[in-house]
């Protein structure tokens, strides 16, 4: 990017995660320009258009096979919204309405509009809207380096999860759906999770018959290395989220896939069972018509070479990073390189915040540091040397301001 008074800007961070192929990719800006001219925008209620049929199929091929239903929406936090909503009404059209508490988890975020601050943690994103947020059942996340139950990786058999387990066994009877950013817990504090520990979150929600929600807003679409967290995993969750990297990060969309099993509580004669919830500019055609360009770069373009090589690249740095005594601990996980710092008030309003983003945006790097965790989250298309500049950067940081 450029600034007004031409100063060169490399965007580390795909504007908040959202871009995958580059600013302005060519492709994805010609179909944008194509869709418009035959068609911006129809409701999507009663009316569907060629575009966001075309999308539909191009996505089941990438998504879990039992994910045969999707609901279209405008971004990640309204993704969140209809899944939460409609696990409960799921519950409720199959006379069943008693199931209609929920679960998330420790440093968990899920988006900013009302019940997806529910079930985010209480953060300082959060904290001025206690009044708006209902309660959830909260349980530990699986962070490891400030690990919830004082274990360590290395020798534990993810204790942390007994917690969801003691719960589900008490209440299962009265809870719809668990709710988690699947490996990868993102504005939280870059969580790295063991896959282990989302095998056993999905095991516990089938034996207790309670709805996997994945969130998927952040990790989709190649950021883990697998076009979705949930493939590395080998979990199906019964909702999944999905936004931001859906359009290459053109246009908002979002969309919501469910199970058939969730939908067919929803099909019936009785339209008190519909799922009423629509927003004026769902299944937008032009957003449609980027998401099916994104989809087609996926299918031509080495991608996943792209997504290995940076991957490689992030491993390499963050070794050497992890030795340094500033650092607490690095962390990965495909395309996203995380180093902790070490600092004496940890947590998103670290004093450290302000001084790193600063230093970085002086160099010509844009990273926004969440409090004392600096992370590395690059379109694919970002060069192994400009990678390595980006690292530069972030050693100079910490050998100056540390
Ligand atoms: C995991 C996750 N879910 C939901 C959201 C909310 O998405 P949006 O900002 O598009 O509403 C985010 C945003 O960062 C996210 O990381």
């Amino acid at each position: 990017m450029y600034t007004a008074d031409g100063r060169k800007i490399i965007d580390a961070i795909s504007s908040w995660w959202v871009n995958l192929h580059g600013h302005a990719n060519p492709r994805i800006a010609a179909a944008i320009a194509e869709q418009a001219r035959k068609l911006e925008h129809v409701i999507l209620a009663g009316f569907t258009h060629d575009a966001a049929e075309e999308l539909a199929e191009r996505l089941r091929k990438w998504t879990p096979a039992q994910l045969t239903h999707m609901f279209f929406s405008d971004d990640g936090s309204t993704t969140v919204e209809v899944a939460l909503k409609m696990a409960l009404q799921h519950f409720g059209n199959t006379a069943r309405s008693e199931k209609r508490e929920i679960v998330a988890l420790a440093h968990g975020y899920h988006g900013d509009t009302a019940g997806a601050m529910s079930v985010s943690d209480e953060s300082p994103f959060t904290g001025p809207f206690q009044s708006m947020r209902y309660s959830v059942h909260r349980v530990h996340s699986a962070y490891c380096f400030r690990c919830p139950v004082g274990l360590k990786r290395e020798s534990c058999h993810i204790e942390c999860v007994q917690q969801l387990e003691e719960l589900l066994a008490e209440r299962g009877a009265q809870i719809a759906a668990v709710i988690v950013e699947p490996l990868l817990q993102g504005a939280g504090g870059m969580i790295v999770h063991p896959v282990e520990f989302l095998q056993k979150v999905r095991a516990l929600c089938t034996k207790h018959d309670v709805l996997l929600i994945a969130d998927e807003v952040l990790t989709g679409f190649g950021r883990t290395g697998k076009m979705f967290a949930c493939d590395l995993a080998n979990v199906t969750p019964d909702l999944m989220c999905v936004s931001k990297g859906i359009t290459g990060g053109f246009l908002p969309m979002g969309i919501t896939l469910c199970s058939d099993r969730v939908e067919s509580a929803f099909r019936s004669e009785n339209r008190l069972h519909t799922f009423y919830h629509g927003h004026s500019y769902t299944g937008n055609a032009l957003a449609c018509a980027a998401a099916i360009a994104n989809l087609q770069i996926f299918d031509d373009e080495p991608v996943f070479d792209r997504i290995a090589t940076i991957t490689r690249v992030h491993a390499l740095r963050l070794r050497h990073l992890s030795v340094m005594h500033q650092v607490g601990e690095t962390r990965q996980i495909g395309t996203i390189g995380i180093v902790e710092l070490r600092a004496n008030d940890p947590g998103y309003l670290s004093d450290l915040r302000p001084k790193l983003y600063a230093f970085f945006l002086e160099r010509g790097v844009l990273l926004r540091p969440l409090g004392n965790v600096v992370y590395v989250l690059p379109p694919y298309v970002m060069e192994p040397e400009e990678l390595h500049h980006v690292y530069d950067v972030i050693v100079e940081a910490i050998e100056t301001l540390l």
